[in-house]
């Protein structure tokens, strides 16, 4: 491919061809053999478009708020760890163009960048997304002080939300990444916090250290204790199932991210777009309900709106979206996609990440007869079981 990107799945080759593989296979791959990666993309496929016609469509408004917070479109930027691999700009470049695409930019706990530099770099809205550790042998500080000192510095440099991650109580096992030995950058964020011995074994350095750092006793009730130490909103991200999404709600979250993560952890958990409808239903509008993984189109960000999530998140590679959905909001988070932008063209390629995915959400909206997002509903789609009936 010589010209210019033209959708986001075409920023995933040019990733591939500036990144060293180590790197890039770090970003791409999944879990295991990979079920649960690809399956989220092909459950989009799997989904058709009902259009309506003879609606007026001379204006689009893709505009909505997240928490009071309003953004161009339902669009936002998943949580990604180590930017630096991809752009030596790294978090703060991917925070700049968050910015200028008014969106919301969810900030890895494992990031490149610091918290405060990040935060100086844009006035883009920032969510910090949050892992828990705590390991006496590996962690400077004892029990689940190093969370806790992240949490306070995120409030202190005007984070909006913490979105905890729970699907991830040891990391998932990423073969290549195993077979390549990955070596993470320094994850500045966390200087100080870390002993750097971790011996890895004969693996990828990045599983011995989080495998040797996690907390893997964080359990619901928890969700009390990070109240105790945060007075903002907090999400919990890496929901799949009704039970769970009744037992957020009931422990006070402030908002839900369905998620695999990426396909990146259990393998054969399901895609995020499949199960999406019954988290919402189970969550019954109390909270907003996001969505990521597999989100590359604008088609893939309708989709998930339909089926009552009020956004997607996408990330910056080669999944350049990852959709975030709420039922009463409707966004997305992006994922892979903006990991993608960055390492072909920095700030700029995360840029025309997002700005695809807002012009193909907006086509979409046009031809199916939806001039605001409110007038995106349930009948709009059509899943494959509803197609055989
Ligand atoms: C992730 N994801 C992730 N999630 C999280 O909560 N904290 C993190 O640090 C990371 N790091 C990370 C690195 C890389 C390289 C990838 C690809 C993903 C998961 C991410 O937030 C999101 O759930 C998925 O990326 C969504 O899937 P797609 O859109 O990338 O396919």
């Amino acid at each position: 491919m010589t010209s210019q990107p033209i959708n986001v799945n075409e920023f995933q080759e040019l990733a591939r061809r500036a990144l060293p593989k180590m790197y890039y296979d770090f970003y791409n791959g999944g879990s295991e053999d990979q079920y649960t990666l690809k399956q989220n993309i092909e459950a989009f496929s799997r989904i058709t478009l009902r259009p309506r016609v003879l609606v007026d469509v001379s204006r689009i408004d893709m505009s909505t708020s997240l928490l009071g917070y309003k953004i161009s479109a339902p669009i936002l930027i998943a949580p990604t760890s180590m930017h630096q691999l991809a752009h030596p700009e790294g978090e703060k470049a991917t925070a700049r163009a968050a910015a200028a695409c008014n969106t919301i930019m969810v900030l890895s706990f494992t990031s490149n960048c610091t918290i405060e530099e990040v935060a100086s770099s844009c006035n883009a809205v920032r969510f910090f997304q949050l892992y828990v550790l705590s390991h006496p042998k590996t962690l400077v500080y004892k029990h689940r002080d190093v969370s806790a000192e992240l949490v306070k510095r995120a409030e202190r440099y005007g984070f909006k939300a913490i979105v905890l991650t729970v699907d991830a109580p040891r990391l998932g096992r990423r073969e290549a990444d195993i077979k390549n030995k990955m070596i993470p950058p320094k994850i500045k964020n966390l200087e100080g916090l870390l002993k750097t011995e971790v011996d890895s074994g004969d693996g990828s350095i990045l599983e011995a250290y989080a495998n040797r750092t996690t907390d893997a006793s964080l359990c619901w009730k928890d969700i009390e204790w990070l109240r105790s130490i945060a007075s903002l909103p907090i999400l919990v991200k890496g929901i799949l199932t009704h039970e769970d999404a009744r037992k957020a709600v009931e422990a006070g979250v402030d908002g839900i991210v369905v998620s695999n993560h990426g396909g990146r952890q259990l393998n054969y958990a399901p895609p995020t777009i499949s199960v999406l409808e019954e988290v919402v239903h189970a969550v019954g509008g109390k909270v907003p309900v996001l969505v990521d993984g597999g989100v590359r189109r604008g088609t893939d960000v309708f989709k998930a709106l339909a089926l009552g999530a009020k956004a997607v998140l996408v990330v910056n590679i080669d999944k350049l979206l990852e959709h975030l959905f709420t039922f009463s909001s409707r966004k997305l988070q992006v994922g892979r996609p903006v990991l993608y932008g960055l390492a072909a063209m920095g700030e700029d390629g995360v840029r025309s990440v997002i700005e695809m995915l807002k012009n193909e959400l907006e086509l979409t909206m046009a031809l199916s007869g939806c001039p605001n997002l409110k007038d995106i509903k349930r009948s709009h789609v059509m899943t494959y079981h509803e197609s055989l009936h």
